[in-house]
C-alpha cells in the first residue's frame, strides 16, 4: 500500500492512494494558503468533499467537469452539484459507508453548517473515514467543533486523522487538543488553521502539546508539503 498526503492549504488535500488520486475539499483559485497549485492542473480520479462552504467546495464544478472525476459528498450536496452539471457523483450519508475503488469511505458527522455557495442548503456537514484496502484508517473531521463522539471513531483504531485547529469556525487548539484524547490516532495533523486572521493560531505550539501530553504523534507540515502513511 502507498498513501501519501498533500497540503494544498487549509482544508485541501490531494490524496495518492495506491494507484487513485483523490482530491478532498478543492478550494485552490481563492485560497490565500495555496503553495502555488492551479485548479487547472489537477486531474484526480475522485473528488470528497465534506460540506457546502466554499472553502471546500469552489473548485469542485471545474475540475469535476474537466477531469471526469467521480464526486463523492453527502446527498444534499450531490444534489447541488447534479444541479451544476456534474453527472459522475456518488451520495453518501452520515454513518453510512461504501466500498469505493480506493478503499472504504464513511461520513462522518460534523458539528458545522454546509450551506452552498449560492444560499443553497447543503444538508449537515460530514468527516470521511477512509478505510484503506490495507486495512489502514484515516479520518479527516472536515469543519467540527468538538463532538464526545469522537471517541466512538477511535475505537476503529485510526492511523492518521486530519483536524482542524484554526479557532472561530471549527476547533481551536484547546478543543483540538480534547480531540486527538478522544480519537487515539497514532499520527494527527492540523489544518484549517492560519488561513486568514480569525483563523490564526499557533500550531507548531499545538503539536509540541499534543507530543508532549498524548500518546499520539502530531505531524506539522506546510502547504505543498506531504506525509506519507508507512
Ligand atoms: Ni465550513
Ligand atoms: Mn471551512
Amino acid at each position: 500500500m502507498s498513501a501519501k498526503f498533500t497540503w494544498l492549504g487549509h482544508a485541501t488535500f490531494w490524496v495518492e492512494l495506491d494507484s487513485h488520486r483523490i482530491l478532498i475539499d478543492p478550494f485552490l483559485t481563492d485560497n490565500p494558503a495555496n503553495p502555488g497549485v492551479k485548479a487547472g492542473d489537477l486531474t484526480p480520479d475522485f473528488i470528497l468533499i465534506t460540506h457546502g462552504h466554499f472553502d471546500h467546495i469552489s473548485d469542485a464544478v471545474s475540475i469535476a467537469a474537466r477531469s471526469g472525476a467521480k464526486v463523492i459528498s453527502t446527498l444534499e450536496v450531490i444534489h447541488w452539484l447534479n444541479g451544476q452539471g456534474i453527472t459522475n457523483t456518488h451520495a453518501q450519508q452520515h454513518g453510512g459507508g461504501f466500498r469505493h475503488e480506493f478503499g472504504h469511505l464513511k461520513l462522518t458527522i460534523a458539528h458545522h453548517g454546509s450551506m452552498l455557495p449560492d444560499g443553497a442548503y447543503g444538508g449537515n456537514p460530514a468527516g470521511l473515514l477512509i478505510t484503506t484496502t490495507a486495512g489502514k484508517k484515516v479520518y479527516f473531521a472536515g469543519d467540527t467543533g468538538l463532538f464526545l463522539d469522537m471517541q466512538l471513531y477511535g475505537e476503529e483504531g485510526l492511523d492518521l486523522a486530519f483536524l482542524p485547529i484554526g479557532d472561530n469556525f471549527t476547533m481551536g487548539p484547546g478543543d483540538a487538543f480534547r480531540a486527538v484524547k478522544l480519537l487515539k490516532a497514532k499520527t494527527v495533523i492540523p489544518c484549517h488553521y492560519d488561513t486568514w486572521p480569525p483563523i490564526s493560531v499557533d500550531a507548531a505550539a499545538w503539536v509540541s502539546r499534543v507530543n508532549a501530553e498524548t500518546s499520539s504523534k502530531a505531524v506539522l507540515i506546510k502547504p505543498g508539503e506531504s506525509y506519507t502513511l508507512e
